[in-house]
């Protein structure tokens, strides 16, 4: 058998986590063979609802599951973590302002990543046999924005090592184009979420294509109506989140965390051949992107390391997209970095 990996999921009390966390235990995220410990992490309030998730983990069973820790306190929480998914955070309440969010998400983002910086510090010498050092996903909104602040108070983590969920938006593009066409999603690849988790990110198909009988097609090719791709779809996507709550009076949980799956496991286990996935990652200056921003690109996995796709076409159109959502995030940067003083 496997070795045991251990992963953190943060607001594991909350919507996402109860959907997220079976699906860990499962094995959804790292593959039928490899036994998981969870860590849950939630906060006072929430301890006796983090307990009941914990009692029901324990009922479900699951062969993978070798232990789990419920807790509210951070440091035991984050000690000796392979894999660290930040669910929990502080939502906007009707009437709040954009700088008291970004505020109370900050100083979460900056105290986690304080505990997560001392625990791998005390335990650098240690190894896991699929990792040799923590990732993170960040899934908490403003989700890029939080992952900047954590990579700037967790010093002891690599910058490649700390990552945003942008793959809820990349399943959504694909789910839109497979609708469109009435083909199957697992036949479409390549779309391209570009820039922040919010509805300036861009939905880019010029690169995607879909398997047919007749050989590999570009979607722009089949869909054969620019207006749609350029408009509609790009719309429908950018605010799927807004309809889900519309719809459900709840925000995406099962598909938030069916994408956290996603992340995660093409991440560690490799994106398979001739397939990109979109991550919040930080930026090189790629694509002409300001480095230092967390900002959703395409990438390959392998071993556990992402790399940018390099040397796709820009256009015009894509350029201007590109860049706003760029100008958003380094407002949200400027926005958070002024809530540490
Ligand atoms: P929720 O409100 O149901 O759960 C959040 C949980 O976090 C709660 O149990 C809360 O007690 C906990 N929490 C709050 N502060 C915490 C702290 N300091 N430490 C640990 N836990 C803490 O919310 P839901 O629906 O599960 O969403 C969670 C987050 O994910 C939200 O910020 C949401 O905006 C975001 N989200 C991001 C998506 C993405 O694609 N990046 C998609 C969908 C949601």
């Amino acid at each position: 058998e496997e070795d045991p990996v251990t992963v953190l999921v943060t607001g594991a009390a909350g919507q996402i986590g109860y959907a997220l966390v079976p699906m860990i235990a499962r094995g959804e995220m790292l593959g039928p063979n490899r036994p998981v410990i969870l860590h849950l992490l939630d906060i006072e309030p929430a301890a006796e609802a983090l307990n009941g998730v914990k009692m029901e983990l324990i009922d479900a069973a699951f062969p993978l599951l070798k232990g789990v820790v419920a807790t509210t306190n951070v440091v035991e929480a984050c000690t000796d973590v392979d894999i660290a998914i930040m669910v929990g955070g502080f939502p906007r309440k009707d009437g709040m302002e954009r700088k008291d969010v970004m505020s109370k998400n900050v100083s979460i983002y900056k105290a986690q990543a304080s505990a997560l910086h001392y625990t791998i510090d005390g335990f650098s010498q240690r190894f896991s046999l699929l990792l040799p050092l923590l990732i993170v996903l960040l899934v908490a909104n403003p989700a890029n924005t939080n992952a900047l602040i954590l990579k700037e108070f967790a010093p002891s983590i690599p910058e490649d090592n700390i990552t945003s969920l942008t793959r809820l938006d990349h399943n959504r593009a694909l789910g839109q184009i497979s609708e469109k066409l009435n083909v199957h999603v697992s036949d479409v690849k390549n779309v391209i979420i570009w820039g922040n988790h919010s509805s300036t990110q861009y939905p880019d198909v010029n690169h995607a294509t879909v398997s047919t009988d007749k050989g590999t097609k570009y979607v722009r090719e089949l869909v054969n109506n620019d207006h749609w791709l350029n408009t509609e779809f790009i719309t429908t996507v950018q605010q799927r989140g807004a309809a889900i709550i519309k719809a459900r009076k709840l925000s995406s949980a099962l598909s938030a965390a069916s994408a956290a799956c996603d992340h995660i496991r093409d991440w560690v286990l490799g994106t398979p051949k001739g397939t990109w996935v979109s991550m919040g990652v930080y930026s090189d200056g790629s694509y002409g992107v300001p480095p230092g921003l967390i900002y959703s690109f395409p990438v390959t996995c392998e071993k556990g390391e992402w790399s940018i796709v390099q040397g796709l076409k820009i256009d015009e159109f894509s350029r201007a997209k590109m860049d706003a959502t760029a100008e958003e995030l380094i407002e949200e940067k400027a926005l958070a970095y002024s809530c540490l003083h």
